[in-house]
C-alpha cells in the first residue's frame, strides 16, 4: 500500500504521487481563495451519499459561477480509482476546484479560465477516532463568516479562527451565533433536543446544507422520532436537554460540556444512543453484499 505521500491524487487530469502534483502560484484558489470543495467519506469501501456530494459541489460551482469542469461520470470513476489505492475500509476523499489560472493577480473572472480539479483519497483508521460515547466539549462564538454559507467554499478564515478558539478553549467545536441564533459548528451541523423532540436550524444562506444533517433527518423521520426544522436561539441552545454535532467526518457526537458547563447531566444522552445505533445500521445496510 502506498504511503500518503506516494498515493496517487487526480490534478487536472493527471494521475501522480501526492508528494509530486503541484500547482501554479497564479492558482486563483491559492491567491485570492476563489474555490469550493467537498469531504466524502467513504464507508466499506463505499463513497457514501456521492451523488449528493456531487450534487452539493454543482450547487456551490454554479454558485460562484465556476462551469462544472467535469461529468458524473468522470467524478464518479475517478474517485473509485482513487479509493482502490487503499485497501483500507474508510477513507475520506477530499475534492477542490478553484477558478483557474490568471495570467495577472486580478479579483475580476479571467477570460477563458480553466478550473483546477485537484482530487485525493486518504484512509482513516476509525480506531483513532475519539470514542462518540464520551462526548465532546464546544463553545459559543460570534459568526463573523459572509452571507453565502451555503456554498461549500475553501475560504474558511473565519471557520478556522473559530475552531482555533475551540481548541484554545479545550473544546473541540465552536458553535457559530448570529442574530442571537446558534445556525451550526465551524465545520458540523447542528442539532439539538428538547423534551424528545430533535431540532436543527432550517436550511438557509446561513449554514451548510450538510449532506450528514439530511440523513439524520432522514432516519428520524424513518423511525418515528420528532424532528423540527426551526430555529435554535442561544437560550435553547443553553438549555437542550442533548446537543449533537453532524459531519462526514464526525458522523452524529453528543455535546456533552457547552462553554464550560455541563449539558443536562454531562453525559451523552437517550436519543443521540438511539439515532447513533440508527447511523451505525444504516451504514451497514449500504455495505456490498459478499457475492455468492
Ligand atoms: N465540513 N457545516 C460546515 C460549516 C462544514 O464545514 C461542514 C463539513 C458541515 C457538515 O457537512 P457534511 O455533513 O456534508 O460533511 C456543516 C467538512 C467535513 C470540512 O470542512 O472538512
Amino acid at each position: 500500500m502506498p504511503t500518503l505521500s506516494e498515493a496517487l491524487v487526480y490534478l487536472n487530469g493527471e494521475f501522480s504521487p501526492l508528494g509530486e502534483a503541484k500547482i501554479s502560484v497564479m492558482d486563483r484558489g491559492f491567491l485570492l481563495g476563489d474555490a469550493v470543495y467537498e469531504v466524502i467519506p467513504v464507508f466499506s469501501g463505499v463513497p457514501f451519499r456521492l451523488a449528493h456530494h456531487l450534487n452539493r459541489l454543482n450547487n456551490s460551482l454554479k454558485a460562484i459561477k465556476i462551469p462544472e469542469p467535469l461529468e458524473q461520470k468522470s467524478w464518479i470513476s475517478i474517485i473509485e480509482k482513487l479509493c482502490a489505492q487503499f485497501t483500507d475500509e474508510n477513507q475520506s476523499i477530499y475534492l477542490q476546484v478553484t477558478r483557474g489560472i490568471s495570467p495577472t493577480r486580478d479579483h475580476v473572472f479571467p477570460q477563458d479560465a480553466k478550473p483546477t480539479v485537484f482530487i485525493m483519497a486518504k484512509p482513516v483508521d476509525m480506531d483513532t477516532l475519539p470514542d462518540p460515547y464520551q462526548g465532546v466539549s464546544a463553545i459559543t462564538i460570534d459568526d463573523i463568516r459572509w452571507r453565502y454559507c451555503y456554498i461549500k467554499a475553501t475560504t474558511l478564515l473565519a471557520n478556522v479562527l473559530a475552531k482555533q478558539s475551540a481548541l484554545e478553549q479545550d473544546a473541540s467545536e465552536a458553535i457559530l451565533i448570529r442574530d442571537g441564533n446558534a445556525l451550526e459548528g465551524a465545520a458540523s451541523n447542528l442539532f439539538i433536543v428538547k423534551d424528545n423532540n430533535i431540532i436543527t436550524p432550517p436550511k438557509s444562506e446561513n449554514l451548510l446544507p450538510g449532506i450528514t444533517r439530511d440523513v439524520i433527518l432522514e432516519l428520524a423521520n424513518n423511525h418515528d422520532l420528532v424532528v423540527t426544522e426551526s430555529n435554535i436561539s442561544l437560550d435553547e441552545l443553553g438549555n437542550a436537554d442533548e446537543i449533537w454535532l453532524t459531519s462526514s467526518v464526525k458522523e452524529v457526537v453528543p455535546v456533552v460540556t457547552l462553554d464550560n458547563q455541563p449539558v443536562a447531566d454531562g453525559h451523552p444522552g437517550e436519543q443521540w444512543k438511539k439515532m447513533k445505533l440508527l447511523y451505525e445500521d444504516f451504514k451497514k445496510s449500504l455495505s456490498p453484499q459478499p457475492s455468492h
